[in-house]
């Protein structure tokens, strides 16, 4: 089939079957469809979509186009967790060393910046030496060793994910359901799961801003997984604000190791333990999310935690010693004050725009071979609802010279808004979604 009839087919509203889905992707896996191919038909998703049967059989044909891992003979249960996407969501850097130091193996493959979001592999790619692309045989060893890999996706797992992934982010068709959906769950499929916990990104920084339409990707992919026989459940959690302090990607790995060690800010940290609970209880370590929680705190203080993020960092060639002493992680050589203009109350602090800032200063792609300054970014300590006062500090700018320091204050005039008075935030956590339904999220008493 050639994928010409196929994009006009998509583009004039019609169908596409199951067998020419596969063998699209294992062509574009294998190098025989183009980019430019491929981009066309991306938009044609976007705009036409696809419908339930499609999304099925595009998402397994993505996940056939590589291999899996073959963990079945762990005795421990095997659970990972994903974000469709935020701006310092820097969750998964501190939840797969917690939830593996509590019991629980994390098979984690993330993805890299996509849009105006950061990506968990730049995240961890800015610790020294750290490598993402292990064969498929090393991260069976690790798991069975340490509990824990942190890959991306590669020539043999998830291949069609990876070159969809980075053409998406660089021909603006990240933002649609179909799409979605079939790249996070091709690649969580091909893990190997027990269990998949999904962080459903709302607001004005996550790629489907509306809560109806995060709620439905939530159900998309829970239905996928349930097609598999793996359990999945959905937090639907706030992107109007960044998540935590730290925008950027060596800064994000430096609250991520402060949080390890119990010093993350509240929000990052609800957050965290709220996916964490979900997991330890999926995976069969905790019988309700209280105790999770608990275990948890116990992991963290007694520095288990930090020590597992330690032995995944050097087993994967990273320098361990970052865990220790963060001045080892890539640093500005410009770092600059952003204070309050005025006196007033912080109204909002808009995530997509402090997101295409950092790219603007050199720490994310416009272009797929565009490499990524690990150092550059932003620490924002203001919240939305503080009360501040004229020259008080709102940020920090970390930037590579002078021209990306100015490039940050242009970013933060634009999105940190000061005024008489401000609306609520969305709630931190909104909705809990499994194949039973959606309940409003409450944290066991
Ligand atoms: N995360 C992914 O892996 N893929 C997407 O399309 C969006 C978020």
């Amino acid at each position: 089939m050639e994928a010409r009839t196929l994009i006009e087919r998509k583009r004039d509203g019609g169908r596409i079957t199951a067998a020419e889905w596969r063998s699209l992707m294992n062509q574009y896996a294998a190098g025989e469809v183009p980019d430019y191919q491929m981009a066309a038909l991306a938009m044609a998703i976007f705009f036409v979509g696809l419908d339930r049967d499609e999304i099925v059989a595009l998402t397994n044909a993505m996940l056939e186009s590589g291999s899996s891992l073959q963990l079945s003979h762990l005795t421990l249960g095997r659970v990972d967790k994903h974000s469709t996407g935020g701006v310092g969501d820097k969750v998964s850097l501190v939840l797969a060393p917690l939830v593996a130091a509590c019991g629980v193996a994390v098979p984690m493959m993330s993805g890299r910046g996509l849009g105006h979001t950061g990506g968990t592999l730049d995240k961890l790619e800015s610790i020294p030496g750290f490598r993402t692309d292990l064969p498929l045989a090393q991260a069976t060893k690790q798991l069975e060793a340490i509990g824990c890999a942190l890959i991306g996706q590669t020539r043999e797992i998830a291949p069609a994910d990876r070159k969809l992934y980075a053409l998406r982010d660089a021909t603006a068709t990240v933002e649609s359901i179909p799409l979605i959906a079939a790249s996070i769950m091709s690649k969580k499929l091909a893990e190997g799961l027990t269990g998949l916990v999904l962080d459903v990104k709302y607001g004005s920084g996550a790629f489907l801003p509306e809560l109806d339409r995060g709620l439905t990707l939530a159900r998309t992919m829970i239905d996928l997984g349930t097609d598999h026989g793996c359990p999945v459940v959905a937090l639907l959690t706030a992107m109007d604000r960044p998540l935590g302090r730290a925008c950027g990607n060596a800064l994000e790995v430096e609250e991520s190791i402060a949080a390890l060690r119990g010093e993350g800010p509240a929000d990052l940290m609800d957050v965290t333990y709220a996916l964490g609970a979900e997991m330890l209880v999926l995976g069969g370590v905790a019988a309700t999310r209280n105790e999770a929680r608990r275990r948890m705190e116990v992991a963290i203080s007694s520095g288990r935690a930090a020590r597992k993020f330690q032995a995944i960092i050097e087993a994967q060639g990273g320098n361990p010693a970052v865990v220790d002493d963060p001045g080892l992680l890539p640093q500005a050589a410009e770092v600059e004050l952003f204070v309050a203009a005025r006196d007033g109350v912080v109204a909002q602090v808009e995530p997509r725009a402090i997101g295409r800032g950092i790219t603007a200063m050199g720490g994310g792609r416009t272009k797929v071979e565009d490499t990524v300054d690990p150092a550059v970014g932003f620490v924002i300590t203001a919240r939305p609802g503080d009360v501040v006062r004229v020259g008080e500090p709102l940020a920090t700018i970390f930037a590579r010279d002078a021209a990306g320091v100015e490039a940050g204050r242009a970013t933060l005039r634009a999105s940190i808004r000061l005024a008489d008075d401000a609306d609520p935030p969305l709630p931190l956590i909104s909705h809990r979604v499994t194949a039973a339904g959606v309940e409003r999220y409450e944290a066991e008493e």
